[in-house]
């Protein structure tokens, strides 16, 4: 695990957009922001490297010794995101091909192909020659490699990749046949010649069925492989950069700038090569405040609760949103602290100075157009610097610890939304959001888990829509519940393996043991209809009816217990809800897809019987996290409402360590504050 000497606070600066003139007045207000690490060179291949033979460092060292000389630490970007338009030019396989089979020319920004051997072989030499000439820098404290990794490929060199991707894992032609199911429509072939990259040229369109804006594919198992492949490539590139880095500077942290849930990269595979995890969050204005805490636990869960960086955020307002509103004051600062709170170790913004022209020119940046200090939003940065120097070393390496956990798995979501049925409502990163919402707001810390991770950690264990079962997680997840845990899922689960074919052992397949049901029909609910679910409150803690829609299962009992019934149609009287006793544990089928107060209410009822609580009971919209280090407990409270709330403690001394104040018994805090509370001993 990595650990900065303190929350390190600054971001994204591009001094080679500027002329020398302005760089030591940029220092100044870095200084006076109390800002300590800056990432660059993020987007300079072409002033580093004007041609094929020749390299300019020149102006680079200047800023890097700048930095030095004046403490400030460096993310050194490996600046290979956008390649240089004579490299396009010169080496054409750089450029990449869209899904559509078009030839990209050079422009943008992660416009290359990631099997392209000429990208690959320039930006290994530049990320060499880099760590070459800065390991000894006394300002180098991260790698950032690339930006924002995006780039998806469908030309001839990927499709000779992926053939070599393909032999590899299924060995002859035979067995991709089987896998795909390729005696549907004939699709039977008979050589690995016959094998293209998977595009709208071949097994893929758009869904002009239901006219909705989507990719579909008539063969899943083919279209996951291909994405799993593109990852794979994708991660190849980031990987040659990765070892000619750790070669030269073994010490320095690497990482790259995830994006959330970025669905075309499987962070969940990619995260075991970073040595540290790295968010960048830009929430919308009215978004609900549990949406960054997901992404936030999300990056936290990539290794196994490490701290991670938060590496961009915008200061003010973006420039690529509908519509670009300011962030009110004291948001900034709030949602820094959000990050924190959930396992950030920096908080760093894109950008630090507002680009002159192009489309970045009005995204906010701590120091803006005007160039001075006297600006509200560099009064409310500096603000935060200051505070984030006072907190020193105390937050610094400590851990959040969960009991609850929600699994989720990248090519289970994958295949979800290829599945080609049975509903296009059914998005499986909104179900994760509804589960995720639901405990969060109950103050109940949640990991975000993959299926690597060691269930035992967890009391519950939530997993929606486990619609792919791979290879022996029945088993593990049998394991788990069979010593005491708890584990939770829901409809359209357990339908496939891991290539999309369906069980043919009744569904859910593996899990119906486990579950103790049979799920004989699936029905999708239009959007208009809804159902009702009847929870039978002699068997649960609570009583009352609810809606569900989008899916509804219709299940036999086969070991587990009814809690709730369908209230409506054919079906109704069947079990939405079912309970199976397994082991020294229990196993719960939610069959719909409920609304939110039937979650808050089951939720509640389970929590209270295996003694799952918040650390202190609050008013709606405040968010409470605690991050342990030793015996040090650091309690974080966030109001994200527009009004003063109330949250009770205990009568035991707290003091604030932004502020200093003591408090017992209760807090009653400002809209948008923040307090860090620490035990007085
Ligand atoms: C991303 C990129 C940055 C910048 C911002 C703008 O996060 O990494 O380079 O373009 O978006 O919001
Ligand atoms: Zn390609």
């Amino acid at each position: 695990m990595y650990q900065f000497p303190k929350i390190m606070y600054g971001g994204d600066y591009n001094p080679d957009q500027w002329s020398e003139s302005i760089w030591d007045e940029d220092i100044r207000l870095f200084k006076l922001a109390n800002i300590d690490i800056v990432t660059l060179p993020v987007f300079s291949w072409a002033k580093l490297q004007p041609s094929e033979d020749s390299y300019n460092f020149g102006w680079l060292d200047k800023i890097m010794e700048k930095m030095a000389s004046n403490n400030i630490k460096v993310c050194c970007a490996t600046s290979t995101a956008a390649q240089p338009s004579w490299m396009s030019k010169k080496f054409p396989d750089v450029l990449p091909v869209d899904i559509n089979g078009i030839k990209r020319k050079h422009g943008g920004r992660t416009n290359f192909c990631p099997n392209s051997k000429n990208y690959r072989k320039f930006s290994v030499r530049l990320a060499t020659k880099l760590s070459e000439r800065y390991k000894n820098n006394p300002s180098l404290l991260v790698w950032h490699i690339g930006n924002e990794y995006i780039n998806i490929c469908y030309c001839e060199n990927c499709a000779k990749a992926f053939r070599k991707w393909l032999k590899q894992k299924y060995k002859n032609v035979e067995e991709v046949n089987k896998k795909w199911n390729m005696n549907f429509w004939g699709h039977t072939i008979y050589s690995w010649d016959e094998i293209d990259s998977v595009s709208n040229l071949t097994e893929m369109g758009r869904d002009t069925f239901s006219g909705h804006d989507r990719d579909i594919t008539a063969f899943q198992g083919m279209a996951l492989d291909y994405k799993r492949f593109m990852s794979d490539s994708v991660f190849e590139c980031y990987l040659g950069e990765y070892n000619a880095i750790k070669k030269l500077t073994p010490n320095i942290p690497i990482t790259t700038n995830l994006m959330g849930f970025f669905k075309p990269l499987n962070y969940q595979k990619w995260s075991k090569k970073m040595d540290i995890i790295s968010l960048d969050n830009y929430p919308y204005p009215n978004e609900d405040s549990s949406i960054a805490a997901l992404k936030h636990s999300l990056m936290r869960g990539l290794k196994n609760g490490e701290p991670f960086m938060f590496m961009e955020q915008s200061p003010s307002q973006v420039n690529w949103q509908p519509v670009n509103s300011l962030k009110k004051p004291g948001v900034m600062r709030l949602q820094s602290y959000q990050a924190i709170a959930h396992g950030s170790e920096t908080v760093m913004f894109f950008q630090l100075r507002r680009s002159l022209g192009a489309c970045e020119k009005l995204h906010g940046a701590v120091i803006d157009h005007v160039g001075h200090e006297n600006t509200r939003v560099f009064r409310e940065c500096s603000h935060l610097g200051k505070e984030l120097t006072k907190l020193g070393d105390k937050i610094s390496g400590s851990r959040i610890y969960s009991k609850v956990a929600i699994l989720i798995d990248w090519e289970n979501w994958w295949a979800v939304e290829y599945s080609s049925g049975l509903t296009i409502h059914l998005n499986y990163i909104n179900q994760i959001e509804k589960y995720y919402k639901t405990i969060h707001n109950m103050n109940i810390s949640v990991d975000i888990i993959s299926l690597e991770d060691k269930f035992e950690n967890y009391d519950v264990i939530i997993s929606p829509v486990l619609y792919m079962i791979k290879e022996n997680v029945s088993k593990l997840l049998e394991s788990y519940v069979n010593n005491g845990g708890t584990f939770i899922t829901t409809f359209f689960s357990g339908l496939v393996d891991e290539n999309d074919l369906v069980t043919t052992k009744g569904y859910p397949g593996e899990l119906r043991k486990l579950l103790g049901i049979w799920v004989e029909e699936i029905d999708a609910i239009l959007p208009t209809e809804n159902n009702t679910m009847l929870i039978n409150e002699k068997l649960i803690g609570f009583k009352k009816s609810y809606t569900c829609n989008t899916i509804c299962d219709i299940l036999h009992l086969e070991n587990a217990k009814a809690l709730a019934e369908y209230g409506n149609d054919f079906y109704k009287g069947m079990p939405v809800l079912t309970k199976n006793q397994f082991g020294k544990g229990v196993a719960y089928y939610i069959a719909s897809d409920p609304e939110e107060d039937f979650l808050k209410d089951f939720f509640t009822d389970l929590f209270s019987k295996i003694d799952i609580k918040t650390p202190f009971t609050a008013d709606e919209g405040l968010e409470i996290t605690q991050r342990k280090k030793g015996s040090k407990v650091y309690t974080f409270i966030l109001n994200h409402n527009n009004t003063k709330s109330r949250i009770s403690l205990d009568d035991k001394k707290y003091i604030d360590l932004l502020t200093d104040e003591e408090f017992s018994n209760e807090i009653i805090i400002d809209s948008k504050d923040v307090k860090i509370l620490e035990n007085k001993s």
